[in-house]
C-alpha cells in the first residue's frame, strides 16, 4: 500500500515531492525519489514522513527532468532507509518504485541470489529491479525486459521505472494497484492517484488492468502484457485542486465532514440508469460486504432492506466471506469499499464470482478495480477522500445504497410509487439537516473536550443504529486513541457492563425511532452503575435529556435517515477528541487509507 509519482518536466524534483505531499494518505511510513541526471542514477529516500524528509534533503545536489517516487506502507520489511523505495537493480542503471504485493517473491529473490544479484532491502518490490536487469542482461530492451518480468511475478503491481539504458522515459505497468497517466504541454505524469497530478493537468487516462506504459516527454505508448498496442482513453477531469486539498481547514478530515451536505447532494443525483443497471442484478439471496466503515454501511443498510422491503439481507465482513457462504447460486454480492482497492473486499469478489454471484459494486473510485471486477457498480460522489478516517464516503455509501435498494423496492413493486416518492423527497431534505448539524460543531466540541480524558467509551445502539455505534467507536478508537467498543445496546448486559464503574463512559445512539423504547432502558441500566451517559437524540427529545449527562440534539427526520444523521456529531467528536489529545486525525498510526494487503 503506497503512492507512486512520476513526472518528466522541468523542476522534477518540486513537482516530485508536491506530488508525494499529495499522495501521503496512502501511506507515509518513508518516502524517496530517484531523478536521472547526466546519466546517473540519484537516489535520495529514508523512512518517515515527507516532512521530515525535507529537513534533510540537501536540495542543492539534485536536479533533473524525469524522476520517479514512492510514499510507503509497509508490507514486506519494516519502515527503513533500506527498505524505503526506489529499489535499483546490481549497477544502479535501473530504479523502480512499487505500490503492491508481489506474491512470489520469495523464490524469486532465492533464485536471482544464487545468479549472484545483491539485495539491498528486505522487500519484494526489488526483485522487479533485479528481474528487468535479467532480461536486459540476455539483450531484451527495457520494454519487452518489463512484460518478461510480470509475466514471472504474481500479485499486484503498479510500478514505475526510470534507467540510465534508455533515459527520457519512464515504464510503468499496471495489475490490480491503481495507476493513472496525465499529459500536458509542460510534462507527462503517472500517478496512483488524482490529487498529485491535477497540479499539473486535468488531461487524464487511468491506465486499463494489465498494461504497459511508456511515458515520454511528448506522449505515452501503452499495450497489454502479451504486447498488443492499447490506446490509453485520455479525458479532462472535472475535479479541481482545491477539492483534493485542505481548503482552508487544519485538517482533511473536518473538511471532509463538512463536505457531507454537498457530497449527499451530489450522491442523490446518481442517474436512475444506475440504479436499474444495478438492482435489475439483485437475486433472491442478497449478501453485503465491506471492510471497516464500508462493512458499518453493508450493516446499516440490512437492517433497512429488512424494514421497507420484508426481505433478509446478510452484511459480512469481507475477510470473513470466504469461511462463511460456501456458493453464491443466484445470490448476488454487493461489495462495498470506498477505494475500490481494499485487498479483502476483492478478495471476498472474486471468490464470490467464481462460485456464480452477480455482483454490485459501491465505490467513490471510478476506474478502481472494484469497478472493473463487478457486474454493473454504482459511484458514490463525495469527491476524494484523503483523511484516513472514512466520513463523508460512509454517509454517501448509506445514500448509494438506499437509493439503490428504494429502486429495487420499485421495479419489485415491494414498493409503490407513492412511498418511493415520499421516501425521495425526504432524502432530499437532508444536505440541509446535515448542514444544520454542522452548524451546532461548538456544542459537540464543548463535549468532546469534557469527555476527551476518558480512557475508554461504550457506543451503544439498536436497530440499524447499531452500525452507527460500531462506526462511532471506530472513528473514535482510531483516531483518538481512546479505547472505544461500539455494541448493540441489548447486547451489552451479556457481558460488556461488567467494565461498567462511576464514570465510565457510555454514548448512546437514541433518536425517537423504534428502538427509542428499548434504549431508555438500557442507559438506565447504566446509569444505576454510575455511568456517564452522552446521548444523541431527536430534538426536543425532554425525557432523554433529562436521563443523560450531556446530550446532542438531531433534527427530525424521516426514521430512515437516522442513521445518516447521528454519525455527524459522532465524526465531529472523535475529530475534536483527536485534536485535544494532540493527535493528528489524517495520520493515525499504523493505519493506511487503502489497504491493499490481505
Ligand atoms: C482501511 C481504512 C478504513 C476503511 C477501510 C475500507 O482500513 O483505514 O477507513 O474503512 O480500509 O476501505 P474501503 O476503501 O474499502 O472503503
Amino acid at each position: 500500500m503506497c503512492g507512486i509519482f512520476g513526472c518528466i518536466c522541468e523542476n522534477a524534483v518540486e513537482v516530485l515531492l508536491d506530488g508525494l505531499r499529495r499522495l501521503e494518505y496512502r501511506g507515509y511510513d518513508s518516502v524517496g525519489i530517484a531523478l536521472l541526471n547526466n546519466n546517473n542514477i540519484l537516489i535520495r529516500k529514508d523512512k518517515g514522513k515527507l516532512e521530515d524528509f525535507l529537513k534533510n534533503l540537501d536540495f542543492e545536489s539534485l536536479s533533473g527532468s524525469i524522476g520517479i517516487g514512492h510514499t510507503r506502507w509497509a508490507t514486506h520489511g519494516a519502515p527503513s532507509r533500506e527498505n524505503a523505495h526506489p529499489h535499483l537493480d546490481c549497477f544502479g542503471r535501473i530504479a523502480v518504485v512499487h505500490n503492491g504485493v508481489l506474491e512470489n517473491f520469495l523464490s524469486l529473490r532465492e533464485e536471482l541470489i544464487e545468479r549472484g544479484h545483491k539485495f539491498s532491502s528486505n522487500t519484494d518490490s526489488e526483485i522487479i529491479a533485479h528481474l528487468i536487469e535479467e532480461f536486459v542482461k540476455m539483450g531484451l530492451s527495457l520494454k519487452d525486459a518489463l512484460r518478461e518480468t510480470i509475466n514471472i511475478v504474481k500479485g499486484s503491481i503498479a510500478c514505475a521505472i526510470i534507467t540510465t539504458l534508455e533515459p527520457g522515459k519512464i515504464f510503468c505497468y499496471r495489475r490490480e494497484s491503481p495507476l493513472i497517466v496525465g499529459i500536458s504541454r509542460n510534462g507527462t505524469f503517472c500517478s496512483s492517484d488524482m490529487p498529485a497530478i491535477i497540479p499539473y493537468t486535468k488531461n487524464i487516462a487511468i491506465v486499463p488492468e494489465d498494461t504497459i506504459v511508456v511515458i515520454e516527454r511528448n506522449g505515452v505508448y501503452s499495450e497489454s502484457s502479451s504486447g498488443i498496442e492499447r490506446k490509453l482513453e485520455f479525458f479532462e477531469t472535472n475535479l479541481d485542486l482545491k477539492s483534493a486539498e485542505r481548503g482552508g481547514y487544519p485538517h482533511f478530515m473536518i473538511k471532509e465532514i463538512f463536505e457531507q451536505p454537498r457530497a449527499i447532494s451530489d450522491t442523490i443525483k446518481i442517474p436512475e440508469v444506475y440504479l436499474d443497471r444495478a438492482s435489475k442484478l439483485l437475486r433472491d439471496r442478497i449478501y453485503l460486504t465491506g471492510s471497516g466503515t464500508s462493512y458499518h454501511a453493508c450493516l446499516s443498510t440490512s437492517y433497512m432492506i429488512s424494514k421497507i422491503l420484508s426481505i433478509e439481507a446478510f452484511p459480512i465482513i469481507s475477510s470473513e466471506l470466504q469461511e462463511m457462504i460456501p456458493n453464491f447460486d443466484e445470490s448476488t454480492l454487493i461489495a462495498v469499499s470506498q477505494s475500490g482497492e481494499t485487498a479483502d473486499t476483492l478478495n471476498a469478489i472474486r471468490y464470490a464470482k467464481k462460485k456464480n454471484a452477480k455482483i454490485v459494486g459501491i465505490t467513490n473510485t471510478l476506474g478502481s478495480s472494484i469497478t472493473m471486477l463487478s457486474d454493473a457498480y454504482i459511484c458514490t460522489q463525495s469527491g476524494p477522500e484523503i483523511g484516513v478516517a472514512a466520513t463523508k464516503t460512509f454517509v454517501t455509501q448509506l445514500i448509494a445504497l438506499d437509493l439503490l435498494f428504494l429502486r429495487f423496492g420499485l421495479i419489485s413493486r415491494r414498493l409503490n410509487q407513492s412511498d418511493y416518492n415520499k421516501i425521495l423527497d425526504e432524502m432530499k431534505k437532508l444536505p440541509k439537516i446535515v448542514e444544520k448539524i454542522l452548524n451546532q460543531h461548538q456544542k459537540i466540541k464543548e463535549i468532546s473536550l469534557k469527555y476527551s480524558s476518558k480512557q475508554n467509551a461504550f457506543f451503544l445502539a439498536r436497530g440499524s443504529n447499531v452500525a452507527i455505534a460500531l462506526e462511532g467507536a471506530l472513528k473514535l478508537k482510531e483516531i483518538s486513541y481512546i479505547h472505544a467498543e461500539g455494541y448493540p445496546a441489548g447486547e451489552s448486559k451479556h457481558g460488556p457492563i461488567a467494565l461498567v464503574e462511576p464514570g465510565f463512559l457510555c454514548i448512546f445512539i437514541a433518536p425517537k425511532d423504534r428502538t427509542r423504547e428499548k434504549i431508555i432502558g438500557n442507559i438506565m441500566e447504566m446509569k444505576a452503575r454510575g455511568a456517564e451517559i452522552f446521548s444523541i437524540i431527536t430534538e426536543g427529545d425532554e425525557e432523554l435529556k433529562e436521563i443523560s449527562d450531556s446530550y446532542f440534539e438531531v433534527p427530525q427526520c424521516y426514521e430512515l435517515f437516522y442513521p445518516i444523521l447521528c454519525t455527524i456529531p459522532l465524526q465531529l467528536f472523535a475529530y475534536y477528541a483527536a485534536t485535544f489529545r494532540g493527535f493528528d486525525p489524517d495520520k493515525p498510526r499504523n493505519l493506511a487509507k487503502s489497504v491493499t494487503v490481505i
